[in-house]
């Protein structure tokens, strides 16, 4: 049986360095899904078309050259053969990657190709319907959260350390907003699937977090 584990939560719960440090540990690949939808919110902004715009976005990805490659690395994400991993990390391209990400047919595109690799081979999901949607049958799954705060201050600090301007209260409001678009967009909204596992890391450090998880996975597979 493929060892599939499904990680979802809110914006800057750690879910991605987190995951990137429990793949390695257990030597299977990460997909960071939301890269993903981040690509294509960079398309749309970089070909002048709006977000908001469904239809417009819709026949963007229909057509959308996108590469993501997974290895020990790390991911590398190719947009039109261009590496483009670090410039999707921008607050604008973040807005209009959660904007993107409300349209059924887009969601449908993105989760079919996730599945795709999931069923390849061993690998962990991290996103925002990953529980509930693109593997809801996978032996592990995790709701990965803490306080809007906490969240804040950590992406607060990696700003800074990347030498971003935007102040404290700016992130939090950035956290505020996107997670109320991701909770309360009509097809797959983020929610915590009922058979997930929550972990609240606003009072635990890296190492615990990773610790806590890996003793999840042991006990629901057994070490198989
Ligand atoms: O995980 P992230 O912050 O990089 O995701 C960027 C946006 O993409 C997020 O605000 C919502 C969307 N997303 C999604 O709808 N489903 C996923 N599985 C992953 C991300």
């Amino acid at each position: 049986m493929r060892l599939n584990i499904a990680i979802d939560g809110p914006v800057g719960a750690g879910k991605s360095t987190i995951a990137d440090e429990v793949a390695r540990r257990l030597g299977i690949l990460h997909l960071d899904t939301g890269a993903m939808y981040r690509a294509l919110g960079l398309k749309a902004l970089r070909s002048g078309t709006d977000p908001a715009d469904e239809e417009a976005v819709t026949a963007l990805c229909r057509g959308l050259d996108l590469d993501v490659r997974t290895s020990e690395a790390g991911q590398r994400t190719l947009l039109d053969g261009e590496d483009v991993s670090h410039l999707i990390r921008t607050p604008e391209v973040s807005m209009a990657a959660s904007t993107v990400s409300r349209y059924a047919e887009v969601r449908k595109i993105m989760v079919r190709r996730q599945q795709e690799l999931a069923a390849a081979q061993d690998m962990l999901l991290d996103g925002r319907d990953i529980c509930t949607t693109v593997l809801p049958d996978a032996p592990v799954k995790i709701y990965l959260t803490a306080s809007s705060e906490e969240r804040a201050r950590r992406r607060w600090r990696e700003m800074q350390a990347k030498g971003l301007p935007d102040t404290f209260e700016e992130v939090l409001q950035q956290v505020i907003d996107r997670d109320h678009q991701d909770m309360n967009r009509l097809v797959e909204p983020l929610r915590r699937a009922e058979d997930a596992t929550e972990l609240d890391t606003t009072e635990m450090d890296f190492d615990q977090v990773v610790e806590a998880i890996l003793k999840l996975v042991e006990e629901k597979t057994h070490g198989q």
